[in-house]
């Protein structure tokens, strides 16, 4: 089953052959501003073993393999990884890349003890969203943390990917599988077509 929308499917299978990074709505050319406060704090520490789903240009994953973190990033588009690869070695860093599904990622269970989601839980079709909270939970250890980032009803509506109510996020990673640390809006860099970028953060910790 495809994960995201055939337009965003189509998109996606292009744009990072088509576009430089910083025609890209999502590419600020920094980590996410909340990624970098979990690892000054000490919730996502020097060690982890981290999968980076839907990792894109990498940008998250060699902030976190700098930080001393062993990170898999995971992305469908080889461009958007063959940019990943190359910052990484610009970097000096050694994150994994693996291209893949995020709705079957070739990884073993319990590889992760963080699993990290920027920006592709609000592109992914309504029927999708299960099998995906299920890879997530299979990949975390017990205990395991995953961290959402994703677009959020607070923005005005618009282009861009769908806007995701907490309903939607507490439905799909839902309480049988998944303990909601942490889920609030926060207000993200601004773009020039979308000002007020309110988006979620989340935090889970896999149970059963
Ligand atoms: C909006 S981008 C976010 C990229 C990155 N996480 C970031 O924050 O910069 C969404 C990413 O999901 C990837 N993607 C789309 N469908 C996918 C799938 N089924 N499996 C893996 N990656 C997918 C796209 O190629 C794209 O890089």
């Amino acid at each position: 089953m495809k994960a995201f929308t055939d337009s965003w499917v189509d998109t996606f299978s292009t744009v990072y052959s088509d576009e430089p990074l910083a025609r890209l709505a999502w590419f600020t050319a920094s980590p996410g501003i909340e990624l970098i406060k979990l690892v000054a704090d000490g919730v996502i520490k020097r060690g982890d073993r981290v999968v980076d789903l839907g990792c894109g240009p990498g940008v998250d994953s060699v902030f976190l393999a700098a930080q001393g973190m062993h990170v898999t990033g995971i992305d469908l588009s080889d461009a958007a990884l063959e940019k990943a690869r190359a910052w990484a070695r610009l970097s000096g860093v050694s994150p994994e890349f693996v291209q893949g599904d995020v709705l079957d990622p070739p990884l073993s269970d319990g590889v992760a003890d963080v699993v990290t989601d920027s920006f592709v839980f609000h592109n992914m079709r309504d029927d999708a969203r299960s099998i995906y909270a299920d890879q997530v939970h299979r990949l975390l250890r017990p205990d395991g943390l995953f961290v959402l980032n994703s677009f959020s009803d607070r923005m005005v509506p618009g282009t861009g990917p769908r806007r995701i109510t907490s309903s939607d996020i507490l439905s799909t990673f839902d309480s049988t599988r998944f303990d909601c640390e942490e889920l609030r809006t926060y207000r993200n860099l601004p773009t020039a077509t979308k000002p007020d970028q309110i988006h979620w953060i989340g935090r889970f910790r896999k149970v059963g």
